[in-house]
């Protein structure tokens, strides 16, 4: 492989792509805010034992793990989860609670590349730590929501589970963690087989009936009368109440949801944008105890993080519109020998925030116009000798043709506007 070529998985992003990738991306943070969020930042490697503790056998198979040259062992980041629970307990736990924080930033699992699924990705994170838990799971879905609501992407499908009810069902078994591994992947083969090895194999039917248990409100009550009642209901209840306070309706109870991550103990969630195919799923998360199994103390924590790509990708085939940043100015001499001259006006519209371009090149005026004109520049400033010498330029929009004299002191006043 010649060495110029991106590594399998990687993306480079042109001008016009980072455009749209940095509008949607403003869009996020400032719902976040919104919702009284603040911004963090962690590091993009890590030590390798933070994402092999808890994360489960999906990520870590997927790691991209190394040796550093004092012989550490390093993985790039697959998630921000646990970065952002280490960082808390090194230095956020005096902080009043609750602690509601986000971020962004590429993340890196070794998988099969295809349509919306890359070696390096961007996921969009937020979590909340601490804060009465019904509260603090039915806002974090809702800011989820409202995220999706604010780039106007339409057509998601959100499911709603609680995964501690399949943890109780099948506590104590050896093989706990790939039997649900195997109910995530909707492979039932393997759960029966894993089932009858470990000795259980009558919990099958339970399982099953409970998995496929999806619906409204009322799947509760199909789910209660497989189980039996208990407190993961009650709490459900209180769950599902508190969401309608925060005027969510549009939700599936989903009893056979399982992540594909290890550390969920409560509620789970998942949003699908079935457009998408394969790589359908578009954000993921619930609550999850990792701060105990890290050292900290016993606290409540819930998040998220959606798949930043996938919803451009979505974006993008719902034909969203994204305005492009025009050059506002574009500042041509007329005569080669206002090239410095020319340079005085941008410098001093930049200086004033007014975007602005000029040509670096000697191009005639005509070809210093027509390339004004394919990078859709809004104004051409045309520098000319008899007009200069009284401190003047000709400003000319270049959509209508219009175009006026004007003196160069007024010249940032106007364009301002
Ligand atoms: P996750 O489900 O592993 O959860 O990832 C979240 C989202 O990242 C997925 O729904 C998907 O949209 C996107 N994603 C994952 N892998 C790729 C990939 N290879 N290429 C493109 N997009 C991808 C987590 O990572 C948890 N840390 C979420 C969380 C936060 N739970 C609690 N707090």
């Amino acid at each position: 492989m010649s060495m110029f070529q991106r590594p399998r998985g990687t993306r480079d992003f042109s001008p016009s792509e980072m455009g749209k990738r940095r509008q949607v991306e403003s869009q996020f943070r400032l719902v976040c805010e919104r919702f009284g969020f603040k911004e963090i930042a962690t590091p993009t490697f890590e030590n390798l034992a933070l994402f092999t503790t808890k994360s489960g056998p999906s990520v870590i198979d997927e790691t991209y793990a190394f040796k550093d040259k004092g012989g550490r062992d390093i993985a790039l980041r697959p998630e921000f989860t646990p970065s952002v629970v280490r960082m808390y307990i090194n230095e956020m736990q005096k902080v009043p609670k609750p602690i509601k924080i986000f971020c962004f930033g590429n993340c890196f699992r070794y998988d099969e590349p295809q349509k919306g699924r890359y070696r390096e990705f961007y996921q969009f994170n937020a979590e909340i730590i601490g804060g009465d838990e019904v509260s603090a799971d039915a806002e974090i879905i809702t800011l989820a929501v409202g995220i999706l609501e604010d780039v106007t992407l339409r057509n998601f499908e959100l499911r709603i589970g609680y995964i501690n009810i399949l943890r109780e069902l099948t506590k104590g078994l050896p093989n706990q963690q790939r039997i649900l591994q195997a109910i995530d992947k909707k492979d039932f083969d393997k759960m029966r087989e894993l089932l009858k090895a470990d000795g259980a194999p009558a919990l099958e039917t339970k399982i099953m009936e409970l998995a496929s248990i999806r619906g409204d409100d009322s799947a509760i009550e199909k789910a209660k009368a497989i189980v039996g009642d208990g407190k993961d209901f009650e709490y459900i209840e209180a769950f599902v109440k508190r969401l309608k306070s925060y005027g969510m309706k549009d939700y599936v109870l989903d009893f056979g949801l399982v992540r594909g991550l290890d550390y969920y103990t409560g509620m789970v969630f998942e949003i699908d944008y079935p457009g998408l195919g394969a790589e359908k799923q578009i954000c993921g998360g619930g609550s999850y105890k990792l701060i105990e199994l890290f050292g900290g103390e016993k606290i409540f924590s819930t998040g998220f993080a959606m798949g930043f790509d996938r919803i451009v990708l979505v974006l993008e085939d719902q034909r969203r519109q994204f305005p492009e940043g025009k050059v506002r100015a574009y500042v041509i001499p007329m005569d080669d020998s206002l090239r410095e001259a020319s340079i005085e006006v941008a410098t001093s519209l930049r200086k004033s925030g007014i975007i602005t371009d000029m040509d670096l090149s000697t191009r005639t005026p005509s070809k210093a116009l027509k390339y004004a004109n394919s990078i859709n520049a809004e104004y051409a400033i045309l520098l000319k000798p008899e007009l200069y010498r009284e401190n003047k330029v000709t400003m000319r929009n270049l959509e209508s043709g219009a175009q006026e004299d004007v003196t160069i002191s007024s010249l940032s006043g106007i364009l301002k506007k």
